[in-house]
């Protein structure tokens, strides 16, 4: 097997962008691997220029407006070119997955025929409300998902939620308290 396809996938999974099925589909399927592997994988959707204004006052003191473009730039989309390229060889509808945070870049990705929708994992953690943001006219979150990867982590021994402490304004108490909110109303009460 291609040792750098091998390497490609590991770089991909470190934010889990495939599912061990997918992953699997994928080995099985040499003309679909090789049409996948590009080196030095671009970002074809550059998304908007964040302003100050777009973020949170308090968030932006612990992830400046400079950082968080970065990470957005860096993560955003990280599987769109494959999603490319996988729905030049199906005919069935594609999903895509990695990062998607920001309507304005989700809508160029689907419109211009990147896939046929995007799912969305981490930054539905931190913002379980995203698209009802999206809904009311908000292009990114006041305190976007970091993928800082603390939540996955935490997920094997903790509660499922966003433990990036920047994200509450370096207050553990009210990290905790937000992440305990999945227990509200009890279960079994
Ligand atoms: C807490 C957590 C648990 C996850 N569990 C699984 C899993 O069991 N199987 C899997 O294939 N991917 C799992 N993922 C990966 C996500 O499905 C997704 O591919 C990845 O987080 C990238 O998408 P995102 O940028 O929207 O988070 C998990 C991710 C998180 C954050
Ligand atoms: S812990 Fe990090 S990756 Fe997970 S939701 Fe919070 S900011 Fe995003």
């Amino acid at each position: 097997m291609d040792t750098r396809y091998i390497l490609k996938v590991l770089e991909a999974s470190i934010p889990l962008n495939y599912s061990i099925s997918n992953l699997s589909i994928f080995l099985r399927l040499p003309w679909l691997r090789k049409s996948c592997y590009r080196k030095g994988r671009t970002q074809p959707i550059i998304g908007k220029d964040l302003q100050d204004k777009a973020l949170d006052d308090s968030f932006r003191e612990f992830v400046s407006s400079q950082t968080m473009q970065e990470l957005l730039d860096k993560y955003q989309g990280i599987s769109i070119s494959d999603a490319r390229e996988i729905k030049k060889h199906v005919n069935i509808p594609v999903i895509c997955t990695g990062g998607f945070e920001q309507a304005s870049y989700i809508r160029e990705a689907i419109s211009e025929g990147f896939c046929d929708a995007v799912s969305i994992a981490r930054p539905l953690i931190a913002n379980n409300d995203l698209v009802q943001q999206f809904q009311q006219g908000k292009d990114l979150p006041d305190r976007p998902c970091t993928y800082c990867n603390k939540c996955l982590l935490n997920a094997l021994q903790n509660p499922l939620g966003c433990y990036d402490v920047r994200r509450y304004n370096d207050d553990h108490d009210k990290m905790i308290k937000q992440v305990m909110t999945v227990f509200e109303p009890a279960p079994f009460s």
